[in-house]
This record gives C-alpha cells, sequence and structure tokens, in this order.
C-alpha cells in the first residue's frame, strides 16, 4: 500500500498568515500540522509516502522531512500545479502509486482517538481486499462538508459535496482508502460546477459499485480538519491538554517509527538530542531509558 499526503491548496481561510507559509507547515503546538497526517499514514503501517505540495512550498517540505529515513519512512514529493481538487491527488500521484492500493489523506486533517490503528488495519485490509473505505464523523455544520447518508447497519446509503439540506451530521473526513486502479477512476471524474475535481465524485463511483465501506469514529474519537483560525486553535489546545495530562507526545513519527522496528536506537538518539532543549525531545530521550529497562 502506497500513502498520499495532499498538502497543496491556497489556505485562503488562514490569510494573512498563509500567504507567506504553507498551512500544512504551521505549527500544532508542538510540531508542524504535517506530522499528524504523516503519523497516522505510520500508525496504518504505510512506509512508501508522496507529499504533494504547490511548487512554492516544496522546498520548505524537503527541508523538514527529508527523504523521511529518520522516520523509517520513504518519502518522496511531487507538485500540484494548481488546486484541482483532491482527487486530483491520484492523477498527480499515478505512477507512485502503480499497481498498488493507496491510501490518502489531507495535510491538515489530525485524528486521535482510541483503537484507531486497528481502524485503520483494517481499511489497509479491506482496499487489499477490493475495497475503499471512508471515515465518517459527527459535526455541527454539516452543510460544509460532504455529508455521507447511513442506513441502520452504517451502510452509505448516498454521498453529498456540501449539501445545502444535508441527510445527516456524518461528515466525510479527509481519510481514504482504495484499492489499485484508483487513478483510472480519478481520470473519470469530470470537474464539478465549482471546477474540482471532487473526491465525493470519485467516491460515489465506488458506491456505486458497491464497493465502498464507511467506518464511523464514534465517541471519544477527536477529528480536526485545521483550515480555519478557529479549528486550528482548537487543535493546538487540546493537543497541549492531553499530552500534558497524559504526560505524552501525540503523533510522533520518531515513536511510531521505533515502536514499528523501522528506525534503530541511534537515529532516535540523534532526534533526542536534536531536540533536547525541549519537552518533544525530552519525550524522546524518557522512551530511550523505557527501553533500556
Ligand atoms: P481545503 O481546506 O478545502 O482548501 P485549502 O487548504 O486551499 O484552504 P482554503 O479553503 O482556506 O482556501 O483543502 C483541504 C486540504 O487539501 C488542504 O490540506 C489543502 C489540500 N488541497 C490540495 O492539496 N489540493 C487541492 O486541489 C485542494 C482542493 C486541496
Amino acid at each position: 500500500m502506497k500513502g498520499i499526503i495532499l498538502a497543496g491548496g491556497t489556505g485562503t481561510r488562514l490569510y494573512p498568515i498563509t500567504e507567506g507559509i504553507s498551512k500544512q507547515l504551521m505549527p500544532i503546538y508542538d510540531k508542524p500540522m504535517i506530522f499528524y497526517p504523516l503519523s497516522t499514514l505510520m500508525s496504518a503501517g504505510i512506509r512508501d509516502i508522496l507529499i504533494i505540495t504547490t511548487p512554492q512550498d516544496q522546498e520548505s517540505f524537503t527541508r523538514l522531512l527529508k527523504d523521511g529515513s529518520h522516520f523509517g519512512v520513504r518519502i518522496s514529493y511531487a507538485v500540484q500545479e494548481s488546486p484541482r481538487g483532491l482527487a486530483d491527488a491520484f492523477i498527480v500521484g499515478e505512477d507512485f502509486i502503480g499497481n498498488d492500493s493507496c491510501c490518502m489523506i489531507l495535510g491538515d486533517n489530525i485524528f486521535y482517538g482510541d483503537k484507531f490503528s486497528k481502524k485503520l488495519k483494517e481499511a489497509f485490509k479491506n482496499a487489499e481486499e477490493g475495497f475503499a473505505t471512508i471515515f465518517g464523523y459527527q459535526v455541527k455544520d454539516p452543510e460544509r462538508f460532504g455529508i455521507m447518508e447511513l442506513d441502520s447497519d452504517r451502510n452509505v446509503l448516498s454521498l453529498e459535496e456540501k449539501p445545502l439540506k444535508p441527510k445527516s451530521k456524518f461528515a466525510v473526513t479527509g481519510l481514504y482508502f482504495y484499492p489499485k486502479g484508483v487513478s483510472e477512476y480519478a481520470k473519470k471524474v469530470e470537474p464539478s460546477k465549482r471546477g474540482e475535481i471532487e473526491i465525493t465524485t470519485l467516491n460515489d463511483m465506488y458506491l456505486q459499485n458497491k464497493n465502498l465501506k464507511a467506518e464511523i469514529l464514534g465517541e471519544g474519537f477527536t477529528w480536526y480538519d485545521t483550515g480555519t483560525f478557529e479549528s486550528e486553535v482548537d487543535a493546538i489546545l487540546m493537543i497541549r491538554s492531553i499530552q500534558n495530562n497524559q504526560d505524552r507526545v501525540i503523533c510522533c513519527p520518531e515513536e511510531i517509527g521505533y515502536f514499528n522496528n523501522w528506525i534503530s536506537k541511534e537515529t532516535l538518539i540523534e532526534r533526542a538530542d536534536l531536540m533536547s532543549k525541549n519537552s518533544y525531545g525530552q519525550y524522546l530521550r524518557k522512551l530511550l531509558q523505557e527501553i533500556a529497562k
């Protein structure tokens, strides 16, 4: 399975901040936003990762994430010349995906909750068996999102992009798993009225073919799409509060890489030394002490 982080876009809702910096490089408490979706892919067991950025921001992402080996992953980069829509990720990433299944996550999406890696691994397995999986989350303002209508067994009945009269409050979050062949489907998506290659149209193709599963992220689960001032601050406060209460670092790629046996203890030590002046590095140091016990 391949992984894609879609981290382009214009970020106009965060202007003037994002006039000068990519949204997905902005801090969410103690780490750049993109560490969160990167950690989600790594928790799913995905090591081959493509990061799609705007042309002007690619250099900054490369400086931050390099080839990914310090996290135990293989990162490559591609440019999306203009924000043509979310399903464009599979066209830009066609060569990278090849004949593999693929998971795509939006660069501004934060997922946190119990048993999440189990859900990710199930979606991974579904994709290998020919099924796409999307993840639903109940929201208060469904008009702003792609919305899934569900039956009593939580099967998807319909999908609508930003409906005026939403049929449910379950938004489709920015995490999608597809079986092999997704690029061919994406190329069949006609641009919508707003001129975008919509992921909702792509997902609807899988729904019509009876190849779409939905997983609801329910009680106790947190999902943030950090594209506005309010949601960004909410996410920062939540991460700070959980980390302080639990005395840990959430979505720490070094930790996930180490416990997946993807990086050595020496690499973990190097990362801890690099950040020894702050709580992130001290957390890595503590992990090393626990490992030594
Ligand atoms: P959005 O939040 O819908 O768009 P945006 O980031 O451009 O922000 P704004 O609405 O404030 O102008 O995009 C969701 C994510 O997908 C975000 O991480 C940017 C990314 N994206 C792309 O990389 N390419 C695209 O063509 C689109 C539409 C989004």
